[in-house]
């Protein structure tokens, strides 16, 4: 690596950061963990874990239901962490943020209320080629239930989507959207507000998975344009086990509940049950509470560093991947969009991607290898397998070099 190119980012003090995680100082097979696979799973900042350290061990007790003070402590704990959610997203009200177990359960939440309630036989459902698992299976579970129909927009070939091409598929049937704001296997970031208003002209509305997106730039989910956003605790730096859906307030006004339980009602009796409005609606039986404090926690400590700065860092270290990986022989970088997030997949020639992960992990160099639960994007490519590195605000140039140096000693065990 070249001085010029460590020294790009000054503002960004990635040393300090790497301090605030703890698990980074470790070590894997007796080498330095070289952690590659933040889009699967983040790792956490020692603020989250002691958020969630101190609620079990200082204020844990059930919420809405108590009348005593641990109860209420909380139960303002667990609604400072909607708070929290609501002003990082910029929604316009807390009626607006709902918790769920993952990105996947929100997604699935919309698919069974909003879909089983205003799609019908003949509408259409947009998604893209990149989809990952979560943004497709429910959208099937919903077509073979009320009989609409799934359009696919394709990718090209470097991973980008083109405008046009979603302009070629929306029309006048088109009900919904449904598309990853940053595909998890290729990096692109779609250009989600041209799309939301495409949708919005043929009269559909548009859900974004915003795991991969929300993880790597600001998001303001009124400037985005969309009707829903969903994301994930674990891969925003928080807990695993807590998620959100954000809605605009009419679209969680018209949806049925899609459990039914404790905390979601207005009354009860064996004749009729009356609903309580959102977000309560859709968050039956005891929440999440310590992981909605952790997801709290998370956002406090990305507010408190530099995110621009943050950004700019990750993209230092992907482009200084793709031209590193590009150098060695036999690499072939799967997703080379314009606009791309700091995710990098590759194939190796001669190489199988699960025997490349497992070597490097060898060196300390985490990486996930597969499908990344987008089989149908793995068709497209031809390939059955990639391998996938991707980067997170506390990765360094010197790991990106690790990387690299793993890969070319795999090749002479594999090869
Ligand atoms: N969706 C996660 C990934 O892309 C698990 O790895």
């Amino acid at each position: 690596m070249t001085a010029l190119a460590k020294t790009k980012t000054p503002a960004f003090d990635v040393a300090k950061i790497r301090t605030d995680f703890p698990i980074l100082s470790r070590t894997v097979h007796g080498k330095p963990l070289v952690y590659l696979d933040s889009a699967a799973s983040a790792q956490k900042p020692q603020a989250v874990i002691d958020a969630i350290t101190r609620a079990y061990t200082q204020d844990y007790a059930n919420v809405h239901r108590g009348a005593y003070y641990l109860s209420e402590t909380s139960t303002a704990a667990y609604e400072a962490a909607r708070e929290k959610v609501r002003a990082f997203i910029n929604a316009k009200s807390l009626s607006e943020v709902v918790f769920t177990k993952g990105a996947t359960e929100a997604i699935n939440l919309v698919a069974a209320t909003y879909g089983r309630k205003f799609l019908k036989a003949g509408d259409e459902i947009v998604l893209t080629a990149v989809e990952h698992h979560s943004n497709i299976v429910p959208w099937q579970l919903l077509r073979d239930a009320v009989g609409c129909e799934l359009k696919i927009v394709p990718v090209n070939l470097d991973g980008s989507i083109d405008v046009a091409e979603f302009a070629k598929v929306i029309g006048p049937r088109t009900k919904l959207v449904a598309i990853a704001h940053v595909s998890n296997v290729l990096g692109t970031v779609l250009p989600v507000r041209e799309i939301a208003d495409l949708a919005h002209a043929a009269g559909a509305k548009i859900i974004l998975d915003g795991c991969q997106g929300i993880v790597h730039q600001h998001v303001d989910v009124q400037a985005l344009g969309c009707d829903f956003y969903v994301f994930s605790g674990h891969k925003l730096y928080g807990p695993t086990g807590i998620g959100v859906l954000w809605a605009r307030a009419e679209l969680l006004d018209a949806m049925p509940p899609y459990q039914g339980g404790g905390d979601m009602i207005d009354s009860v009796t064996f004749a009729k049950t009356t609903w309580a409005p959102a977000p309560a609606k859709f968050e039956a039986g005891t929440p999440p509470i310590v992981q909605a404090i952790g997801l709290g926690a998370a956002i406090d400590y990305l507010n408190s560093i530099d995110r621009a700065a943050a950004a700019a860092h990750e993209d230092t270290l992907l482009r200084y991947a793709m031209t590193s990986l590009a150098q060695i022989p036999g690499m072939k970088l799967i997703g080379t969009a314009r606009h791309k997030a700091a995710v990098q997949s590759f194939v190796m020639e001669g190489a199988h991607p699960h025997d490349l992960a497992t070597v490097l992990d060898r060196s300390g160099v985490c990486v996930r290898a597969g499908h990344h639960c987008a089989q149908p994007l793995m068709e497209i490519l031809g390939v059955s397998a990639t391998t996938r590195a991707s980067f997170a605000i506390y990765n360094t140039m010197d790991e990106v070099d690790a990387l690299v140096t793993a890969l070319r000693r795999a090749q002479e065990v594999l090869l």
